[in-house]
């Protein structure tokens, strides 16, 4: 894979990289279809990460759907898969990790200890088997986004990151892999998420400035649900919380919903 890449790029070929766990839908299509616009090639990668996943999570039961993968990834005009397997990425003995940045710890930081982690590590390793010149991410996952941001930052990645939209059901539900998890029950709760973070974006439109009024306004909407980790108001950059809502913040909301754990997050402004 590292060879193909560098090769593609001494030809003048600019590459392109989106990291993915597989079963993918339009969210990860968008994304590589946001590369192949820009790039001339474009990898895709797909790796269930076993360091990002805690324990009584859902590794093992992570859908995994490796053909229609490659066929979808191919009909959207990627040229190159990287599918390594386990101990490719971990041979026996790997025990070096990236230290996640501050922005990974409120938020997922407290309720996924460890996740960020994991997420920061396998992407430095797959920006090092695969040195593209661009990595697409979605904005769907914010926080995991900000992470890599600071990381790549910190650590002098020679790669530019480029923030794709998030991608909904035309409900307005954000494309998960998880959401095969909902029964049919399940996926009209899970309904609120979506909805918590407009109102909270109309309340924010209107006026209102107090994060925690912003903050119980998605509370309130979010009462079907089965938990919620946070349903939150931060500052865009640093992901601070602040009792008067910053210039640029957004709202985040993980919450479980059945069988799935799902994230959803709405820039305000
Ligand atoms: P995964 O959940 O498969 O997501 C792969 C990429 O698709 C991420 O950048 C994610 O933000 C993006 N994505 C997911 N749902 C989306 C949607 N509805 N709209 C737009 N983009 C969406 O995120 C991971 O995998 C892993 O943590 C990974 C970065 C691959 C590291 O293992």
């Amino acid at each position: 894979m590292h060879e193909a890449v560098v090769k593609a790029r001494a030809r003048g070929r600019r590459v392109g990289v989106v990291p993915t766990m597989g079963a993918l839908h339009e969210g990860h299509l968008s994304l590589v279809r946001a590369s192949v616009e820009r790039c001339d090639e474009t990898v895709v990668t797909i790796f269930v990460n076993p360091t990002q996943f805690g324990p009584g999570e859902d590794l093992a039961k992570y859908p995994r759907t490796f053909d229609e993968d490659i066929a979808r990834v191919e009909a959207a005009g990627a040229t190159m898969v990287f599918a390594p397997s386990n101990e490719e990425m971990y041979p026996s003995g790997a025990s070096t990790f990236v230290e996640p940045p501050s922005v990974a710890i409120p938020l997922e930081g407290k309720f996924r200890p460890g996740h960020l982690r994991g997420v920061a590590t396998i992407v430095l390793k797959l920006f090092h088997a695969v040195p593209a010149d661009v990595a697409i991410f979605g904005r769907k996952d914010y926080q995991q986004f900000k992470v890599i941001e600071a990381m790549v930052r910190d650590l002098n990645v020679a790669i530019e990151l480029v923030a794709g939209e998030t991608v909904r059901e035309s409900d307005g539900l954000a494309m998960s892999s998880r959401n095969r998890y909902l029964s049919s029950d399940d996926r009209v709760r899970a309904l609120s998420l979506s909805r918590a973070l407009s109102i909270a974006h109309e309340a924010y439109r209107q006026g209102e400035r107090s994060t925690a009024a912003l903050e119980a306004l998605m509370s309130e909407e979010l009462r079907g649900v089965d938990s919620v980790d946070y349903a939150s108001v931060v500052d865009a950059d640093t992901l601070q919380r602040y009792d008067i809502v910053p210039p640029k913040a957004v709202a985040l909301i993980a919450a479980r919903v059945g069988g799935a754990r799902l994230i959803d997050n709405r820039t305000l402004s």
